[in-house]
Order: structure tokens, then sequence, then C-alpha cells
């Protein structure tokens, strides 16, 4: 197919068939009582439970602003540790558990539906709050077309202790700072990059107060390498009052820059691999995941975690073309690493591209 015509009809996506959700009887499976699910393994069958009640409840089956919040969630709670300080349980539910202290942090804002929400489906099912986070997440990014499918292992304890202010990153502050942060907590600058391949699925409600939902990229319902790419244009203006803390200006009408993502993108030690996942989906979505694996079990001692994977849904696929949205051309392009050129990009079909809100509720 042609890439004109293939960019006009903006993206394909392809359901994949999933015999073991569709009812089909899998005689190596056990039916898991009260739901349309089978477990390889029983011990999961609880785990079914809560996710439909999640899908119903929460986060509807879609990439939407819940599935979104989610997968936020999952990086404000687990992040809350350090290898040099005594303080935090990582990926303990804290952010739930003493919530009237953690999302009183102004780097939670927004937070507080989504774990109100949350909690509501943990006390239902006698689940605790660390599982319950993990589990939203990686439902909520299976909710995007074009997402991996990352693992999902159960067993986390309740936190005994909040995390303290300050462990969350700010799009203020300098990169050094937010390296400095995560290395603390045991990420490297590759695998911050990794990690940031989900604002391909976000929008901020709180930067810019009266313009919520404000996506990153002009793709926020699929999981696609938009962001990498949209990060890179020059600034031309901003989406709604201007130049609030933490914001720098975007290349779109209806898209918002954060001032990390901008400078995260142009600094030595993290150009290079941010422009490495422009066109390779299979590479952001490896490295996505081998970090978002490791972030949900920060702080947690494993033994004895059940593997419940088979409850994560499979992310429906997705054919996109990489591209340079409407109205760009590489001339817009500010490329950062020295080692190797920004790769050439057809631009899509059409007029200016203007990036529309994520709903709310969605
Ligand atoms: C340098 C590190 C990071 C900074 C400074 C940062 C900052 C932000 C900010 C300011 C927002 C907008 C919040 C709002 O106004 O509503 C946001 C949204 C979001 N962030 Fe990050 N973030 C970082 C890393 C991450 C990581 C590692 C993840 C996940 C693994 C993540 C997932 C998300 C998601 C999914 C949203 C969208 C939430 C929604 O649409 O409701 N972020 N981030
Ligand atoms: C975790 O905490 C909740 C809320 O206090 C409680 O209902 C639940 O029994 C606890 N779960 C475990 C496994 O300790």
């Amino acid at each position: 197919m042609a890439i004109k015509s293939l960019l006009a009809s903006t993206i394909t996506v392809v359901a994949l068939f999933n015999a073991s959700q569709a009812g089909v009887i899998n005689k190596r499976k056990t039916a898991c009582a009260g739901t349309v699910h089978q477990a390889a393994n029983p011990a999961c069958c609880t785990w079914f439970e809560v996710l439909d009640d999640l899908q119903s409840n929460v986060l509807f089956s879609e990439c939407g602003e819940a599935s979104h919040t989610a997968l936020r969630m999952v990086f404000h709670d687990a992040i809350g540790f350090s290898n040099t300080q005594q303080f935090g349980g990582g990926a303990d539910g804290s952010m739930i558990m003493f919530g009237d202290a953690e999302l009183a942090f102004a780097a939670n804002n927004g937070l507080d539906e989504i774990a109100g929400d949350l909690k509501t489906v943990a006390d239902a099912h006698g689940k605790t709050y660390g599982d319950i986070i993990q589990l939203a997440g990686a439902v909520g990014v299976a909710n995007c077309a074009g997402a991996p499918r990352l693992k999902f292992l159960a067993g986390r304890p309740n936190a005994t202790a909040p995390a303290p202010d300050g462990t969350v990153p700010d799009p203020f502050q300098p990169v050094d700072t937010i390296l400095a942060r995560m290395s603390d907590a045991g990420f490297s600058p590759d695998e911050l990059v990794a990690l940031l391949a989900s604002h391909t699925i976000a929008a901020a409600d709180k930067v810019d107060v009266t313009i919520p939902g404000t996506p990153f990229d002009s793709t926020a319902d699929t999981f696609d390498t938009q962001f990498f790419i949209e990060t890179q244009l020059k600034g031309v203006g901003f989406p709604g009052t201007g130049a609030n803390q933490g914001e720098v200006e975007s290349p779109l009408v209806g898209e918002m820059r954060l001032q990390s993502d901008f400078a995260l993108a142009r600094d030595s030690r993290t150009a290079c691999t941010w422009q490495s996942f422009v066109t390779d989906h299979a590479l952001m979505n490896q490295r996505f995941s081998d970090a978002m694996d490791k972030l949900a079990v920060l702080g947690q001692n494993t033994q004895g975690f059940l593997d419940c994977s088979e409850v994560i849904p499979h992310p429906h696929s997705l054919k996109v073309i990489p591209h340079l949205p409407a109205g760009k051309t590489s001339a817009d392009v500010e490329p950062a690493c020295a080692a190797t050129p920004f790769p050439d990009l057809p631009t899509a079909p059409g007029a200016a591209t203007t990036v529309k809100p994520v709903p709310p509720g969605s």
C-alpha cells in the first residue's frame, strides 16, 4: 500500500483473535466460575474477576483517560524508592494506603480519582493496593492498540509507610536532577527513555488547568512512536494560556509539551536512545516492557509471587507508518543525536494537524 493512502486512512488497527478470551473451551485450562475466562493456573481465577471489574467500571476496555491515568499511577507509586536513603517500599500501593499524605504532593496532582476507584476494586476483591495498581497499569496499557503485553505478578504486601515528597520527577526539573533521582531508584538514562514511551498515551490535566486532557502527541489513544517524533520538532506555540511551570512551546495546535520531555529529547545522554525509537516500534515496546517489569516490582521481594500474566488482555496490534504530522517537513526537526542522522519520515497528507483533547471520564 502506498504510504500516502495508508497515512490518509490514518491507522489500520488489526484485531488479534484470541481464542482463550472468546469462550472457546481449552481442555488444559480451568474455567473460572462466574466469569467467561479460563486460567492455566486456577490460582489466577480471582484475578480474572478483578480484571472484569476493572474493565467494566474503571478502565472501560479503552485507551482513554482512565487507562492513561492508571499507567501514570504505576510510576508514581513505584518510584517512591531509594537505593541510598532508607525510604519507600517502591511498588507497594502506598499511594492508596497512605493517600491522605501522598495524594497531597504536588507531583501527584490529578491521581486522586483513579486512587479512589482502584481502592474500591481492591477492597471488593480482598486484594492489596500494590497489586491492584500494577494490574490496572498493565491492563490500561493493554487497552491501547500497538502496546506490548506487560507481565503481572501478584503478591505485594500492604505498604507500611508513605513515600516522602520529592520522589516523583517534576517536568520543570533540569535533566541532571531527573537522571539523578531515577538513578537513585535504580534506573539508567536509557531505562528512563524507555519508560517515557508511556507519554505516547498521555495527556495533561494540571499543567495548564484551562485545557484539561491536552495530549503529549497527536495519537494519545495508540501506543505508537509518534511521541518520540513530535518531541523532536521545533516548538512554535502554546496550546493554552502560555508558559506554565514545566511547559514549553509545542509543535502542534492542541498539543502539550513538557519541558522535561523537550530537554531529554535533546540531551547528549538520552537523545540517541530517544531517536532510536522513532522508526522502531518493536524496539520501543521491548525496552518499555523490560523497564516496566522492573518498575512493577521495585522494592519488592518477588519470592513467592504468583505469575498471573495470563490475566492481561492481548493488546490489538497496530500498523502505522512513523510520520511527520501534516504541515511539517524535515526542516522542522531539531535533531540531537550526534552519532546518527534523524531518519527520513514521510509527512501525513492534509491540512496542518490539530490535536484533539482526550475526553474526560473515558
Ligand atoms: C521525567 C519523568 C517524568 C515526568 C517529569 C513526568 C511528568 C508528567 C506530567 C507533568 C504529566 C501531566 C499530569 C497532568 O497534568 O495531568 C504526566 C502525565 C503522564 N505520565 Fe509522566 N512524567 C514522567 C515519567 C513518566 C513515566 C516513567 C511514566 C510511566 C511509566 C509516566 C506516565 C504518564 C502518563 C501515562 C501520563 C498521562 C496521564 C493522563 O493522561 O491522565 N510518566 N507526566
Ligand atoms: C491491606 O490493607 C487493607 C486496608 O487496610 C486491608 O483491608 C487488607 O486486609 C490488607 N491486606 C493484607 C493482605 O494485609
